[in-house]
């Protein structure tokens, strides 16, 4: 335990990010998850400067953990570990994406499908599901359903699977799958009553052109979708109809300029009802379709 006065503190942070510039919401990040130091009480420290703060580590530490982050552009959530997304705190490392944003928006769309239809699907499946966030995500929204899993990294799979048993998700109804998209679920085949994927979908050489801090630390097999990037998306949606229950739901992810494309694929795919959504600053960035009921 550390204990500060925000004058201190704030002169550290000053003279940190002078030596080592970088984004200051960063340097806050930091703050907030390995030091315990929230963002209110941090601006509160700023209004009154004169009061004591605690902090859960030793300023040494943090200043450590920011210098290699500044040097060796490592992400934060690798150099601890884990990362916040929705309401969970997920553990992270270089062999699984760092989970985004966006796509905490993916739970929000599967939610509002859900709530139109009506009922809850009973089957449901994740594929790429690198850290687990989907896939946690869903089963603590439906912990009466089933869920596969998929992902054709071992390491992947061993850090989602390590992340439901942190949270105590029932491991019998959510089944961890290793292999290549859709083919461990062939015995499932026709019975899924919503998939969702957020697949590598970065064109190889935008991703050759990536901040070194994504580029040279998150895993290639995350990113990378091909020449023109759909290479994950052609496949997922291609075998759609066959492993979806009549009248179950895709739902996916796709990069800011694809969505014309992607929705080209659902419709060329016989998928109906096939449409954009868009993220939080209005860009299309999610598809969805369903396969027609007989
Ligand atoms: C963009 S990441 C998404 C991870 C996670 N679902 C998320 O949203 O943060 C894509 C995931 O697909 C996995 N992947 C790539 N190629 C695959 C394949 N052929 N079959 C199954 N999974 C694959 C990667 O290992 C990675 O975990």
């Amino acid at each position: 335990m550390t204990r500060l006065s925000g004058t201190a503190l704030h002169q550290w942070r000053r003279q940190l990010l002078a030596e080592l510039p970088g984004p200051s919401s960063g340097l806050d990040w930091l703050l907030d998850l390995e030091a315990g130091l929230s963002w209110q009480l941090l601006q509160a420290s700023q209004l009154h400067p004169e009061r004591e703060l605690q902090l859960r580590c030793g300023l040494d530490h943090l200043a450590a953990l920011w210098r290699r982050h500044c040097s060796d552009q490592v992400p934060l959530q690798y150099l601890l570990g884990r990362c916040p997304w929705r309401d969970l705190e997920l553990a992270v490392s270089d062999a699984v994406l760092i989970p985004r944003q966006e796509t905490e928006l993916l739970v929000e769309l599967a939610g509002d499908l859900v709530r139109a239809t009506g009922s809850t699907p009973r089957r449901w499946a994740d594929l790429g599901t690198g850290s687990g966030c989907l896939a946690l995500a869903l089963a603590r929204l439906w912990p009466s359903s089933e869920g596969w899993a998929v992902d054709r990294s071992a390491e992947a799979l061993a850090i989602a699977r390590a992340n439901a048993e942190h949270w105590g998700l029932p491991g019998a109804r959510l089944h961890w799958c290793s292999g290549d998209w859709w083919a461990p679920l062939a015995p499932q085949a026709g019975s899924l009553e919503l998939v969702v994927s957020n697949p590598p979908y970065i064109p190889s050489a935008v991703v050759d052109a990536l901040e070194p801090v994504v580029r040279d630390h998150e895993p290639r097999l995350a990113l990378d979708g091909g020449v023109d990037g759909l290479d994950a998306l052609r496949c997922i949606i291609g075998e759609a109809p066959r492993m979806l229950a009549p009248g179950g739901w895709l739902l996916l992810e796709h990069h800011h300029d694809q969505a014309k494309a992607v929705v080209e694929l659902m419709q060329r795919a016989e998928l109906v009802d096939c449409r954009s959504a868009a993220d939080l600053e209005g860009h299309a960035r999610f598809a969805l379709a369903r396969r027609e009921r007989p």
